[in-house]
């Protein structure tokens, strides 16, 4: 039997080794949470109580915390809680049919349990596998490539009781479907490649001045400079992050570096949100030494003695292949003390899973997480090269951005800045989606026009595409000869493309959906402004929609950009602007005539009293009194 929420389970010895292997200390908050999970499939109050004791921590913050992610539910939710990625492409490929199919034979509504608490079916955001989608989580588990074949399987599985771990290994194989490999995908690189060239830059530093008949104390501080060394072709790379935002690398590590503090910590952010992004996946899956060794060079860069991977609770399992990497790692003097030998290198890497939330990805609200918070972003600045992990400097870099830096720190900051374009150095790795002949993964130097990647991916018939997902920007065809660059169209990785027979309006609605149910709630403007979002969406979807919700929509975005408190709140309007001014039709075609109407069908809403007095004549109607 699989695990089995039982409230009067004996929690004690498996919270008692939980808590005591994350060290009793409460900013392990999260991992405990999500590890009783894991092993009871949800949260009951005497499982919390008793975490919230060991961890001497109040009740009402273990509580708060375990309902702040979408994966950690305190009430029972079967023995088979099974979860479809709700991205637009999983829509496309038909997984609400496969969903209700699914329903069906197991006799469940979608979003309740079973009445024998055998199974619940619901929904969750997109799980990264948009290449090989539809797909689903089964206690955690992800599944792609669902198919009628697969669903039917599923179902036999569960009916039959069989225990996830039982399950044929092939249900749960996840593809890397690189299809154009450049500088990062395609070169293999060895373990500790890319520490030991930053620790050669120390010596040369070392020789040149010895070489030079100084002092030993120059010398010294010639060969202290190894990190300096590296930092300096960082910069000179001009690596810009590949998390979104595009802050200059070189930077934002030299920032960290002069920051005072007691400690300094590396963060790799892998939690890899954003709707329709699903590269930093591949990268773990088949590259992971590649991110390490960049964690690793950061750490000598900035004197750091200690790194997270933050991992997105959807590639949960990743983790066990991750944490032996890191333990080969150890074994070969790429991680502890001393590495490659160098006195005083010491550096060492944990990993976090996440429990499901969008925006865990913000760097400060990752960092909350990371401290066993609910994940609510801080207040910017101070920014967390100064004020990060415990109050302490702190860098964020993405899994793509770190990768880079260990190709930099091998090959040189001049070698990086000679591929791409002037302002955008380097390659970029797509994820494509969508209606496309071959979807996966594909490395360019920036500055490829979109139509290229088009017609790499086999794509036809295009008539827009979403860059960088939801918070990006969508385009229409007469854009297609735009560059992937920071200087024209930026992104974090998503590229999903949507032909001629996609209704533009609908793709918009289920972006709109995503942001209202991962807003953290915090700030006003952002939790009410999103569901009203999805509110005048869905108005327009049942065909009540008029002008009004149109100039409503605009008008939330006006309150959004002014005064939600993250980027989730600033974004969450730009797939409904976009597509509304490139594809006006596709609204105005559901949208009734008259300038305001409710909601609801005010006239289905009377039948009853028209009953109740035996009416039904014309003037008992409201469309005849317009
Ligand atoms: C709502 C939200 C979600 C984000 N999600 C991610 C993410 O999943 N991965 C990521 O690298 N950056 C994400 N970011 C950007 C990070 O805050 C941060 O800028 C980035 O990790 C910095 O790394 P870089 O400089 O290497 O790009 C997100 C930002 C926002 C506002
Ligand atoms: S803008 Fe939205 S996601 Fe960001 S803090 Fe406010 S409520 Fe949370």
């Amino acid at each position: 039997m699989d695990n089995i929420c039982d409230i009067h389970a004996n929690f004690e010895p498996s919270v008692r080794r939980i808590v005591s292997r994350w060290g009793h200390d409460p900013t392990g908050l999260v991992q405990v949470l999500r590890e009783v999970h894991e092993e009871f499939g949800c949260l009951p109050g005497p499982a919390l109580t008793l975490i919230a004791r060991l961890l001497r921590i109040p009740y009402s913050r273990a509580k708060g915390v375990a309902s702040f992610y979408s994966f950690l539910n305190e009430e029972p939710l079967g023995n088979y809680r099974v979860l479809f990625s709700d991205n637009i492409t999983d829509r496309m490929a038909g997984s609400e049919r496969l969903m209700e199919a699914m329903c069906h034979r197991l006799w469940v509504e979608p979003g309740k349990v079973s009445e024998d608490g055998l199974v619940s079916i619901a929904h969750t955001s997109c799980t990264g596998m948009c290449d090989q989608g539809p797909a689903l989580l089964v206690n955690g588990r992800a599944i792609p490539g669902l198919t009628d074949e697969r669903i039917g399987r599923i179902c036999e599985l569960i009916l039959a009781r069989t225990p996830v771990a039982e399950w044929p290994a092939e249900l749960f194989v996840v593809h890397d479907n690189v299809r154009r490999a450049d500088i990062m995908l395609g070169r293999a690189l060895q373990p500790g490649d890319a520490i030991r060239a930053a620790l050669q830059r120390g010596a040369q530093g070392w020789s040149e001045h010895a070489a030079n008949e100084r002092s030993w104390r120059e010398a010294y501080v010639g060969a202290a400079q190894g990190p300096v060394a590296t930092l300096e072709e960082v910069k000179r790379s001009n690596l810009r992050g590949r998390g979104g935002a595009g802050f200059t690398t070189g930077i934002k590590w030299e920032a960290c570096r002069h920051a005072t503090g007691l400690a300094r910590y590396v963060v790799c952010n892998a939690d890899e949100g954003e709707p329709g992004t699903f590269k930093d996946r591949v990268l773990l899956t088949s590259h992971a030494d590649l991110v390490f060794d960049g964690m690793t060079v950061a750490a000598y860069c900035i004197g750091a003695s200690q790194g997270f991977l933050y991992l997105r609770g959807e590639y949960r399992y990743l983790l066990e292949s991750l944490e032996a990497t890191l333990e080969r790692r150890r074994m070969a003097n790429l991680l502890g003390n001393g590495i490659c030998g160098q006195p005083g290198f010491d550096f060492d890497i944990r990993i976090h899973v996440g429990a499901g939330s969008y925006v865990c990805g913000e760097e400060s609200a990752l960092i909350e997480s990371l401290e066993g918070k609910r994940g609510v972003p801080r207040n910017r600045p101070p920014y967390p090269v100064t004020n990060g992990y415990r109050q302490q400097p702190t860098i964020v870099n993405n899994v793509e951005t770190l990768c880079a830096a260990a190709l930099i720190a091998v090959h040189g900051g001049d070698w990086y800045r000679s591929l791409g374009t002037l302002k955008s150095s380097g390659t970029k790795i797509l994820s494509v989606a969508g209606d496309v002949a071959r979807p996966g993964l594909y490395e360019y130097p920036f500055g490829v026009t979109l139509r290229q990647v088009l017609e790499d991916c086999g794509a036809a018939n295009t008539q827009a595409i979403q860059v960088s997902g939801p918070s990006g920007v969508c385009v229409d065809a007469t854009e297609f000869g735009r560059r992937i660059a920071f200087e024209d169209l930026p992104t974090a990785g998503a590229f999903t493309v949507f032909d001629a027979s996609r209704d533009m309006f609908e793709v918009a609605r289920n972006y709109a959906h995503f942001f209202a149910h991962e807003s953290c709630g915090f700030c006003t403007p952002c939790r009410v402004g999103t569901s009203m979002l999805v509110s005048a969406m869905d108005k327009i979807h049942a065909g009540n929609g008029t002008q009004h919700e149109l100039r409503e929509m605009s008008r939330l975005n006006k309150v959004l950009l002014m005064s939600a408190h993250c980027g989730l709140g600033h974004t969450a309007c730009n797939p409904i602007l976009d597509t509304l001014k490139r594809f006006r039709p596709a609204y105005e075609r559901k949208l009734r005539s008259l300038d305001f109407s409710p909601a609801f069908d005010l006239d289905g809403a009377l039948a009853q009293a028209r009953q109740m007095t035996g009416r039904d004549d014309e003037g008992a109607h409201l469309e005849a009194h317009p």
